[in-house]
């Protein structure tokens, strides 16, 4: 399915920086995935209000091709929302989720307690694999983590190690100018309020997407293709839509929050929100375009 549209390409064109917000490890564990919200309140609205039928977990489970006895290794496994929907495929094989924040790892393996494949966590960094020997898995994923990674040319290096010869290794991520729509908005609101420069970049995936991933994955795997997905989340209601963006409006503002106070935030929210009713009221819904690739790599 295409949703990118001419329209979409040049709005990102004018609006996405070229500069990026970095997350430090630090923040990703004690900060966005503490505990599971962020992850709870994107996951609920990609799924409720997407327009493509085939999910983004349908795409993962097409790329890897599983016949139902792989051991896979899912790198920063969050909650456990992949792997819930992997599971089945996996019903005679194995699971390891590593994760560096404890707070969503003890979630994943709550999600899958009870399920009869084996399955084992690891509280780690994806840079070091060290706890697993040479050829342990036939399947690793990395979905939307890598731009976390302190080292990703290690982390590459340590999965190519541990992946089985014939194995295959799938990173998902996406375009820097994924869901323009919502930055769009964003640093419109950010311009109105007269917000300091510096919040004004673009977000950490942009660190490696699928503009630049060649150019890490191609050192470390013989094999390697690009696959792409697309989305279009649409949103009929304005309080769903400020839900969502509220999950993510941290990640594009800033990457220490508390700099910038809650009355900033409040702010911001309540003038999205306006924003967001008109266009819903104009067009009938409020669309945010996802582009999202994964690199197939043997
Ligand atoms: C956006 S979430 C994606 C979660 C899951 N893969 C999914 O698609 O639902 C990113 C995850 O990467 C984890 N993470 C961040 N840095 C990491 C690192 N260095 N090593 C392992 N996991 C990391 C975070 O804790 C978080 O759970």
């Amino acid at each position: 399915m295409d949703f990118r549209t001419p329209e979409v390409d040049r709005l990102a064109a004018e609006v996405i920086p070229d500069e990026f917000f970095e997350l430090s490890a630090q923040d990703a564990r004690e900060v966005f995935f503490a505990d599971t919200r962020m992850l709870d309140g994107k996951q609920l609205a990609h799924n409720r209000f997407r327009t493509n039928p085939r999910s983004l977990v349908d795409h993962l489970a097409e790329q890897l091709e599983l016949s139902g006895t792989e051991a896979l290794l899912d790198l920063g496994c969050g909650n456990g929302f992949v792997l819930e929907h992997l599971r089945p495929h996996l019903a005679g094989g194995s699971i390891v989720g590593l994760d560096i924040a404890p707070g969503v790892l003890r979630a994943a393996e709550a999600r899958l307690k009870g399920v009869a494949t084996p399955c084992r966590w690891v509280e780690g960094s994806a840079d070091d694999l060290s706890c697993f020997a040479d050829d342990s898995f036939d399947r690793v994923i990395a979905t939307y983590m890598m731009h976390y990674v302190p080292d990703i040319d290690r982390c590459l290096a340590e999965v190519r190690r541990v992946l089985r010869p014939d194995g295959k290794f799938v990173l998902t991520t996406d375009r820097p100018d994924s869901m323009v729509e919502m930055y769009d908005l964003h640093f419109a609101i950010l311009r109105e309020m007269r917000a300091p420069e510096r919040l004004f970049k673009a977000t950490p995936k942009a660190r490696i997407s699928i503009l630049n991933g060649h150019e890490y994955v191609d050192s470390h795997f013989a094999g390697v293709e690009l696959r792409t997905w697309q989305d279009q989340l649409r949103f009929a209601d304005a309080d769903a839509f400020l839900a969502f963006y509220s999950a993510h409006n941290y990640c594009c503002a800033a990457s220490h929050p508390g700099d910038l106070g809650e009355d900033f935030f409040r702010e911001l929210r309540e003038r999205a929100q306006t924003r967001v009713q008109a266009v819903i009221a104009r067009e009938g819904y409020f669309a945010l375009t996802k582009f999202t690739g994964s690199f197939i790599c043997s």
